[in-house]
C-alpha cells in the first residue's frame, strides 16, 4: 500500500526526501535481549529482529524497497532492473515470476554491476518498456533514507546503504550511538569513502569516519565461510535460538564477538544493539557444507511386532 512519507523533523531538511513509501515489511520489528555466551563484564547485547520483517523479503533490504518501489511507481516504471548474487533466494525470485539474466562471476568482475544493469535497462527501453534501476543492494540516496526509521544503538554488518542510513539517523536524531559496521565483502577503506558519498548524497553534513567504525569481517571472501564462522552460527542458534545468516549477520556477529573477546575493555559496560538483517535463505545455499555441523538424525527402530492402531497417522 502506497502512503505519504513524513520524515522525522531532524531529517526534513535533507535532500532527496522521498514523498511516498510502500508498506511491504512488518514493522516495527521486535528488539530483545540476546543472551550470547562469554560477553565482557556488564556488557549487554540486544538484537533488533529485522529478520522478522517478513518471510520472503526479510531483513534490511525491504526497508530500502519500501522507498525505492514507491519511487519507481511515481516515475511510471513498468518493470524493475536490479542485480545481486545468486543464493537460494533464486527459487523465491522465480516463484514470484522474476525474469532472470545470468552472468558468470568473471563477467560480473570484468563488466561490473553498474554497466550490467545499464545494458539490461537499454535492452528494455528498446523493447518499449519503462525500467527503473535499483542499484546493487539498493544503496542510493533514496534507499539510505529508509534507515531514518531506526532510532537505536547498533552493531550492523553492511555493504553500504544500511550503515549510511543508520549512522546518519543516530547522529542527527540525537541518539549519537556509534555504528560499528562489519564489512563482509570489500576493504573498510573502500567503505569509508563509499559511505561518505552516500552521506553527501543526502546532504547529511557529516564526516563518515566520525560516526561509523568499519571493521573487516570478510574472512575467506564474500559469501565463503570458515569452519569457525559456521560453528559460531550453529552455536548461536543452539544457545540463543536466533538463526543468523552465514553471509551477513553471521559474519558481523562473529566479528563483533571476536572483538569483544580480544578487546573486552573496549566493550565492558556497553549496551549494544545488533541489527539482524535477515537473509536466512543463504543458509540453504551451503546446506551440504553445514550438514556435518548440524544435530544428527537417525532412523527410529520400530519392531515389526508392534501393532498398528487404526485411525492414527496417515497411510503413505
Ligand atoms: C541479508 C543482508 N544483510 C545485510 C546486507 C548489507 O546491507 P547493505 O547493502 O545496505 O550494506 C545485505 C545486502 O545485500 C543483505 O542482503
Amino acid at each position: 500500500m502506497k502512503k505519504p512519507y513524513e520524515p522525522p523533523s531532524w531529517a526534513s531538511h535533507h535532500y532527496p526526501i522521498p514523498s511516498h513509501t510502500f508498506s511491504l515489511g512488518h514493522f516495527p520489528t521486535p528488539i530483545h535481549k540476546w543472551n550470547l555466551p562469554t560477553l565482557p563484564k556488564k556488557t549487554e547485547v540486544w538484537v533488533k529482529r529485522d529478520d522478522l520483517s517478513g518471510m520472503q523479503l526479510s531483513g534490511n533490504e525491504v526497508r530500502k524497497l519500501e522507498f525505492l518501489l514507491a519511487d519507481a511507481v511515481a516515475q511510471g516504471a513498468d518493470c524493475i532492473v536490479t542485480i545481486g548474487v545468486l543464493q537460494r533466494n533464486l527459487i523465491v525470485d522465480r516463484l514470484v515470476g522474476a525474469h532472470i539474466d545470468l552472468v558468470s562471476k568473471e563477467e560480473y568482475a570484468n563488466v561490473g554491476s553498474e554497466v550490467l544493469t545499464k545494458l539490461l535497462k537499454e535492452k528494455l527501453l528498446n523493447e518499449g518498456r519503462k525500467p527503473y534501476v535499483i542499484p546493487e543492494g539498493g544503496s542510493n540516496s533514496i534507499g539510505t533514507c529508509s534507515q531514518f526509521k531506526f532510532n537505536d544503538i547498533v552493531v550492523a554488518c553492511s555493504s553500504g546503504g544500511t550503515v549510511a542510513g543508520l549512522s546518519v539517523a543516530s547522529r542527527l536524531s540525537g541518539l549519537k550511538a556509534k555504528v560499528h559496521a562489519f564489512s563482509v565483502c570489500d576493504h573498510p577503506d573502500y567503505f569509508y569513502e563509499h559511505i561518505q558519498g552516500l552521506h553527501d548524497g543526502i546532504n547529511a553534513g557529516v564526516s563518515s569516519c566520525d560516526i561509523v567504525n568499519i571493521e573487516n569481517a570478510r574472512g575467506l571472501r564474500y559469501a565463503m565461510n570458515t569452519i569457525d564462522e559456521l560453528t559460531f552460527v550453529k552455536q548461536v542458534a543452539e544457545i540463543t535460538g536466533v538463526i543468523l545468516d552465514r553471509v551477513y549477520s553471521g559474519k558481523a556477529a562473529y566479528g563483533v564477538m571476536k572483538d569483544m573477546r580480544e578487546n573486552p575493555r573496549k566493550w565492558e559496560g556497553r549496551k549494544v544493539l545488533f541489527i539482524h538483517t535477515g537473509g536466512l535463505l543463504g543458509v540453504y545455499d551451503k546446506a551440504e557444507k553445514i550438514a556435518s555441523f548440524l544435530a544428527k538424525w537417525r532412523k527410529m527402530e520400530i519392531h515389526e511386532s508392534i501393532p498398528r492402531q487404526q485411525g492414527i497417522g496417515k497411510m503413505v
